[in-house]
C-alpha cells in the first residue's frame, strides 16, 4: 500500500480545522497510521521546503511553517498520494475547487492549511524527515474489505 505524508499547517492548527482535515481522510477510507502534533523547526522546515529554496516566497514560507505547532501524518491507502493532493485542491486557494479543503476553508497561497507529498520519491523523504520509525503504527482497519475489490 502507497504511503504519503500530509501536514495540517500552522493556520490549519490556528484555526481549528485540524479535526475537519482528519475526518475527510478518515471518511475517503484512508488510513491514519502516524499522527502528531509538532512544531516544527527551522532546519527540518528549510529542508522540507529545499526545492522552493531560491523562490522570492520561501523566506515566508519558512517563517509561516515554523510559527506554531503543525500536525503531521503518515497516511496509507491504495493511491494515497494522488487522492491527497486531490483532496487538497490546487495550491492557490482562488483556483481550488469547492469540496477541497483549500477550496472550502483557505483564501490565499500563503496561508493554504494543508501539505501533502507530490510523488513517491517525496513521499518517502518527507515521512523520513518527520517521523522515526517507532513513531508508524501497522494495523488493519475493518473497513478495507469493503474499500478494495
Ligand atoms: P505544499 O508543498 O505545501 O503541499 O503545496 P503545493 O505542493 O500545492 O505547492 P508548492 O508549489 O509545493 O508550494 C509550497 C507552498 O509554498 C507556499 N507558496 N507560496 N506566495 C506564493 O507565491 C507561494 N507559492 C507557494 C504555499 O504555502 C505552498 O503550499
Ligand atoms: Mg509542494
Amino acid at each position: 500500500m502507497e504511503h504519503t505524508y500530509v501536514m495540517v499547517k500552522p493556520d490549519g492548527v490556528q484555526r481549528g480545522i485540524i479535526g475537519e482535515v482528519i475526518s475527510r481522510i478518515e471518511k475517503r477510507g484512508l488510513k491514519i497510521i502516524a499522527m502528531k502534533m509538532h512544531q516544527i523547526d527551522e532546519e527540518t522546515a528549510r529542508e522540507h521546503y529545499k526545492e522552493h529554496s531560491d523562490k522570492p516566497f520561501f523566506e515566508p514560507l519558512v517563517e509561516y511553517i515554523t510559527s506554531s505547532p503543525s500536525v503531521s501524518m503518515i497516511v496509507e491507502g491504495k493511491d494515497a498520494i494522488k487522492i491527497l493532493r486531490s483532496m487538497n485542491g490546487a495550491t492557490n486557494p482562488v483556483e481550488a475547487h469547492p469540496g477541497t479543503i483549500r477550496g472550502d476553508f483557505a483564501i490565499e497561497t500563503g496561508r493554504n492549511i494543508v501539505h501533502a507529498s507530490d510523488s513517491e520519491e517525496t513521499a518517502e523523504k518527507e515521512i523520513a524527515l518527520h517521523f522515526n520509525d517507532s513513531e508508524y503504527t501497522r494495523y488493519s482497519r475493518i473497513d478495507e474489505v469493503c474499500l478494495y475489490e
